[in-house]
């Protein structure tokens, strides 16, 4: 498939990702601390799959020893990368590709971080991109999956929907829009837990840990089985 075509129209927008950081308002002080529990040190290798404009990658790389900031994005990756060369950050490497289509090179990863992007996905193709994910990583190693994933059954999910749109941003610049939210919706690929949970089983993962904030976002830690 052509994942640049289902990577979301404003991910690929130069009007829209400069005001993306400010609109996300992503704190990865979580998200690098869960992966340091999960054993990440100085000597690892990381990937960060639809890494975005990399406030991920950023704040995990002074911890690890290489970052692969992988995204379909051009604009997103040129974003990530201004940041990277203002910041002169030497282990991050910004690298074009997706899910489907980035070639690993040189040693395994130890850790794959991904955060709202699988989503983008369809099911078939979720399942490939998660095979894909377990070839990147060394025996143990760690995928790392945060995701819009609908933690209930079919008769439930109009009430999730409702919930889940009466909490939407007013504004476009300070969060995400009721109208956005649809558009997700409508034409995004967020997945129940329990489709999702046995994919990841089917790619060679166990999951050790999981996190449900909402019925609407879960966190996995998967550990690629030897
Ligand atoms: C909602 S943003 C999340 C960005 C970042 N991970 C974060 O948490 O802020 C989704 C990102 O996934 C990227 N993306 C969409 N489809 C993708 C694919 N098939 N492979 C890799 N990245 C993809 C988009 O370009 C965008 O940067």
């Amino acid at each position: 498939m052509d994942e640049r075509a289902y990577a979301g129209n404003e991910h690929l927008d130069p009007t829209y990702v400069p005001g993306y950081d400010r609109k996300a308002s992503t704190d990865p002080t979580e998200d690098v601390t869960a992966l340091v529990a999960a054993g990440l040190h100085a000597t690892h290798t990381l990937i960060d799959l639809g890494a975005g404009t990399g406030t991920f990658a950023l704040a995990v790389a002074p911890l690890c020893r290489r970052v692969i900031a992988v995204d379909v994005s051009p604009v997103m990756l040129a974003l990530l990368q201004q940041k990277v060369a203002a910041q002169q950050i030497a282990n991050v490497e910004g690298v074009p590709g997706g899910f489907l289509t980035y070639q690993h090179q040189g040693e395994l990863a130890d850790f794959v971080y991904s955060r709202h992007a699988l989503h983008h996905l369809p099911d078939f193709w979720k399942a490939l991109a998660l095979q894909r994910i377990a070839a990147m990583l060394k025996p143990g190693g760690v995928c790392y999956l945060r995701d819009l994933v609908f933690a209930c059954e079919p008769g439930e999910i109009a009430q999730v929907i409702a919930d889940w749109l009466a909490g939407a941003a007013a504004q476009a610049a300070d969060g995400w829009t009721r109208a956005e939210l649809e558009t997700h919706i409508r034409t995004e690929y967020s997945t129940y837990t329990w489709l999702l949970e046995p994919m990841i089983a089917h790619a060679g993962f166990q999951i050790h840990h999981t996190q449900r904030d909402s019925p609407i976002y879960a966190t996995y830690t998967c550990i690629k089985k030897a």
